[in-house]
């Protein structure tokens, strides 16, 4: 997904933006580029497709001078990657410069009637008539920030810019709409960039800006004006993470490193809102008073990928414990069916961005027909922790690996405390049964520290023996289910192996057609109610010739007899074995990955915030 850096000051600004742009590599790219303004007030451009070590050995040697300047990665969504394509796009005059998140729809009409009044355009993007459509405006007469305004009421669609231009060094325009964009402060210079760990290094204040809101930076100013076009106060903010959180720390991937820090990710989620004596929740943000939790007769869980498959846990949590009826949705579904919905509906939507396009549109969706809403969200500040009525912050940090890991099992951790708080509100958790519940969660660190010490050689050695298989099967029941989508996902998404998750018992009514000595299977069978019904389902699986991977509880005898490759969970209550069974599923995917010599933070085709519909 595109990134955005700029940065006004005293400063060389060409190694600010570089580094910067490194560190929104993560958001997954295909090109990229910076532009800089001159002391003589010249621009410097570069831009090229492919990775930003290109962009730097295009540079190099020349160390564009200069204090200002505005850089960019670029995921295609208009015209195929390409030097041309890349950002930052100027106008007719190579003077004004812009850099662009997000899609204008009416582009096409746009760039139709500026053709034929004159401009001339170099690429195939829709960000190009920006560039223009300001170079029109800016008539000597109005500043590039008034230029700007006019300009962006010609747009129909979704933005986050930055906006240069040699007639006016040492600023830089920036305006937001339904694509995110903050301002960071620093001690000798500002920042402008598309989410947070770009500029970490330099500040930990942010200004958040809001949708409709422009704002011009400067080296010692930042001044924001909201929708109406009246300046407007936005309270910085200060983030906690710090930059060496953002960084590998030593292992060889981001995805590793953050498999590792679960331990750390899911105790910091449970003591931000635990109250260990009594098994009480205290949600800060969550802002749904206890008479409005008495009375949700429906829930809606909504996300995207990996969210999604949090989702599902969720619902047998919620039904389970609550006893109220609970749907999960695809977001990009949701949105677009008509479900009933009042204001005894609860809608949360899960996102460890909190800036999922898909995702925010059915928030909006939701609250536009007045339910109640909230969101699981892992990045402060970010767009969904404005908009929805209530927030449950998971607290995994940085999450830099497209594939997600770390936020799944803390969006996990954010459901537990989720049933424990509405459950004690409604009536249906006494104190003891709260107790022994939190008593367990409190634990469950200690036991994916254990997974990870004990089981990460014995999953490397599978990894070895199925790595050149082409297809692979994962089997869960009943809660587990959705942890044998989320292994599928997680090996696809890495590896690029065909992996398919199912409900065990479902299995018998298609999949297995294809089921042979060249499918492995892997089979969730920790201890649980449906224990005995997915040692039958492994039998099914043998008679065909599989090899069957399992996952069992420590202790077990029986699946080790039935299965091949043996991989072992700590006990714990049934409905915390999700969590601990998606650590083992995330190792076997990494080192499947790293053996086919995949780019494993960075996948072919994947994004890790997906902020276009
Ligand atoms: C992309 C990422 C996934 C992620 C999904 C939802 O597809 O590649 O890893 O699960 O978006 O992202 P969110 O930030 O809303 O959780």
């Amino acid at each position: 997904m595109c990134g955005i850096v700029g940065y006004t000051g005293s400063r060389q600004s060409s190694r600010i933006l570089l580094e910067g742009l490194k560190r929104l590599e993560y958001r997954g790219y295909d090109s990229a580029g910076i532009a800089v303004i001159s002391p003589e007030k010249k621009i410097s451009r570069y831009r090229c497709r492919g990775r930003i070590a290109n962009l730097e050995r295009l540079i190099e040697g020349e160390h564009p001078e200069g204090n200002t300047a505005v850089g960019h990665t670029r995921w295609a969504t208009h015209g195929r990657p390409s030097d041309e394509n890349a950002h930052p796009h100027t106008d007719c005059s190579g003077q004004i410069v812009v850099v662009h998140n997000g899609i204008i729809e009416n582009y096409l009409r746009l760039k139709k009637e500026l053709s034929s009044a004159g401009h001339r355009f170099t690429s195939d993007t829709d960000t190009e008539v920006i560039a223009h459509l300001v170079e029109d405006e800016l008539n000597g007469e109005v500043s590039l920030a008034e230029a700007v305004r006019s300009a962006l009421k010609k747009l129909q669609g979704s933005y986050a810019l930055g906006v240069i231009s040699s007639s006016e060094p040492g600023r830089i325009i920036a305006a937001r709409k339904d694509s995110p964009l903050i301002i960071g402060l620093g001690e000798d210079g500002n920042f402008l960039a598309s989410d947070v760990p770009a500029v970490l290094p330099y500040t930990r204040e942010f200004i958040f800006l809001e949708d409709g809101d422009k704002a011009v930076i400067e080296s010692g100013s930042v001044t924001v004006s909201g929708a109406d076009g009246a300046e407007t106060e936005r309270k910085p903010l200060t983030v906690s993470w710090d930059p060496v959180m953002a960084e590998k720390q030593g292992y060889r991937h981001f995805m590793l490193k953050e498999i590792y820090e679960q331990q750390r990710a899911i105790q910091e989620t449970v003591m931000g809102s635990l109250v260990r004596d009594t098994g009480k929740v205290i949600f800060e943000d969550f802002n749904m008073e206890p008479a409005a939790i008495r009375k949700i007769k429906k829930i809606f869980l909504i996300g995207c990928g990996t969210a999604y498959h949090a989702c599902l846990v969720g619902k047998f949590l919620l039904e389970d414990f609550l006893k109220i009826p609970c749907e999960v949705d695809i977001a990009s579904e949701f949105r677009y069916r008509q479900p009933p919905i009042d204001s005894e509906t609860l809608v949360m939507a899960v996102s460890q961005s909190g800036e999922t396009a898909d995702t925010l549109a059915a928030l909006r969706e939701a609250s536009s027909r007045g339910a109640f809403t909230a969101a699981v969200c892992n990045v402060l500040g970010s767009t969904m922790t404005r908009e929805a009525g209530g927030v449950i912050y998971t607290h995994a940090g940085p999450e830099i690996g497209v594939a997600s890991t770390k936020a799944f099992t803390s969006q996990l951790t954010a459901f537990y405390l989720l049933t424990l708080h509405l459950g004690i509100i409604r009536g249906m958790l006494d104190e003891k049964k709260a107790l022994e519940i939190s008593e367990a969660l409190i634990h469950l660190p200690n036991k994916v520290k254990h997974i990870l010490d004990t089981q990460n050689e014995t999953i490397k050695e599978i990894a070895h023996r199925y790595f050149k298989k082409k297809n692979f099967l994962y089997l869960g029941r009943n809660i587990n289910y959705p942890i044998a989508l989320e292994g599928a996902l997680k090996l696809k998404e890495i590896s690029y192996i065909h992996a398919e998750g199912y409900p065990a018992g479902e299995m018998k009514h298609g999949p297995i057609a294809l089921i042979d000595g060249e499918v492995p299977v892997v089979v969730i069978a920790t201890r649980s109610c449906v224990y005995e019904k997915v040692l039958s389902n492994i039998e099914e699986v043998r008679a065909r010739d599989a090899s069957v991977i399992a996952l069992a509880s420590e202790g077990d005898s029986t699946v080790s007899e039935l299965a091949e490759d043996i991989i072992y969970i700590p006990e714990t209550m049934e409905i915390f074995t999700p969590l601990l069974n998606t650590v083992p599923l995330q190792l076997l995917a990494y080192h499947t990955a790293r053996l086919l010599g995949c780019d494993i933070d960075q996948p072919r085709n994947l994004a890790k915030s997906v902020t276009v519909e």
